[in-house]
Order: structure tokens, then sequence, then C-alpha cells
């Protein structure tokens, strides 16, 4: 990937697990281990190949309307995740930062969370944010109101302090798998100028090529933010 400008923050909307083991005839929870073990090496090739933030989305607020069942097999694979990835994450120097409301989690899994955010705290090649039980008008209406809690108008650039993404930079690029051309509730705000990225592919089989492709698409576009002239001119 020669001559590529790079996105610094890269969203991904993980989307098509089930229906990607369905085409296998296979249940849904077949498709979400996939979709887990891929999230592990689309963002290991996303951080090699130099990208700073990647913030992928795991579980919307909305998700939680899905049967118990397949909620329960979830958090098995989250606790499984967060209780052995530390090491490969204090390797690699990348921190971990889980963004969305976590007291939906059994407690063990939360507990397991707390400790790796706390553990890689410290690391500073990657930033990589995990979304579960994440909304984003909920994340708005929050900082709404912390902000009216403080008793003082806020400016675009101390609102963003409310919000859980903080001073991070707003994502370049947001690559969503399975076919679906919509955000479902995620980054709403943080988006604005985000580049979007929609692929047919489902999120297990989503590659590295895949996501050279969409990085190279990335790299060609203009980004004009509303100017007339934009940064390929
Ligand atoms: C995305 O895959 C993962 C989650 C939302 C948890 P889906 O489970 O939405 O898969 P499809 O869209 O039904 O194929
Ligand atoms: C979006 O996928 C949420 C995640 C990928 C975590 P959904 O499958 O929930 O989205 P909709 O329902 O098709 O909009
Ligand atoms: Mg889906």
């Amino acid at each position: 990937m020669k001559d590529i400008r790079l996105p610094v923050h890269i969203g991904f909307i993980m989307d098509g697990n089930g229906r990607w083991a369905r085409r296998r005839m296979r249940p849904r929870a077949f498709g979400h281990k996939a979709g887990v073990q891929n999230m592990i090496k689309v963002c290991n090739y996303a951080f090699e190949l130099g990208v700073r933030i990647v913030t992928v989305y795991a579980l919307s607020t909305e998700n939680l309307s899905r049967p118990q069942e397949e909620l329960d097999e979830l958090f098995d694979l989250f606790r499984n995740y967060f209780g052995k990835k530390k090491g490969k994450l204090l390797e690699m120097d990348v921190k971990l930062n889980v963004l969305g409301d976590v007291s939906v989690l059994p407690a063990d899994v939360q507990q397991c969370i707390a400790e790796i955010t706390e553990d890689t705290r410290h690391c500073t090649a990657g930033l990589l944010n995990i979304c579960i039980n994440y909304g984003s008008r909920q994340e708005i209406v929050r900082a709404v109101n912390a902000a009216v809690a403080t008793g003082r108008f806020v400016d675009e650039s101390s609102f963003k302090d409310f919000l859980s993404t903080g001073s991070l930079p707003d994502p370049d690029l947001i690559i969503r798998t399975g076919g679906e051309m919509r955000l479902s509730n995620f980054l709403l705000y943080q988006a604005a100028y985000s580049e979007l990225y929609f692929t047919d592919r489902m999120w297990p089989e989503f590659s590295r090529r895949d996501l050279e492709k969409a990085i190279e698409n990335f790299s060609a576009r203009d980004r004009r933010y509303g100017n007339v002239r934009g940064d390929k001119a």
C-alpha cells in the first residue's frame, strides 16, 4: 500500500455474523464466534498498517432486545475475549477502552474489562475502543444532561468532552460490512465528516485485502468539509 493516506481513526460496524452462519447452516452463535475471531485479526491488520485508533461496534443498545439466549452467547464470547487478550494487547502496546453501558454484562465480565482497561492504560501505539451496549443517541442525551448539570454553556469543543469518545479525533473512515447502508446508532455525532464505506462482505469473512481496499478507496476521496477545494486539490 504505497502512497496511501491512512485514516488515523477507523470505525467498524461489524455486521453480518448471523447471515454468514445461516449460509453455512450453522446457528447464529457460530457466526458471532467467527466474528470475534475476525475482529481480533482485522484490528491487528489495522494497527500493523499504522492506523492509530480503531473503534468496533460489538453490541448496540438496541441489540439488547435480541433473545436472551443469543445475548448469553455473546456475553460468553466477551468473557473469553477479555479473559485472554490482555497479553496480546500489551505486546502490541494497544490500550483498550470499552464504550457503552457495561452494567448489563455479567459481573465477572465487567471485572475483566475494568482490569484490562487499567492494565493497558499506559499503552500508546494504538487505541482499541470496543462499543458494547453502546447507542449514540443515548450517549448524546447523557452528554447534554452532563453539560447542563455544570450550569455553563458548551461550544463544540467543550461538548465533545462529555461524549464517551472524549478528546479523540473523529473517525476518518467508517466501514460497515453485511450490505446494509445505515449507521444503526453508531457514533452519530462523531461521524459528521467521516467517510462511509459499505461492503456486502459479511463480517466474519472481511479480510486483510478487504481492509486495504477500503483504505485505498478512502485515500482517493476528496474531503472538502463543505469547502470548494478539498485535501486532494
Ligand atoms: C452483527 O451481526 C453482530 C451483532 C449485532 C451482535 P448480526 O448478528 O447483526 O448478523 P446479521 O445482521 O443478523 O447477519
Ligand atoms: C449494528 O448491527 C450493530 C452492530 C454491528 C453491533 P445490527 O444488525 O444491530 O443493525 P440493524 O438492526 O440491521 O440496523
Ligand atoms: Mg445485523
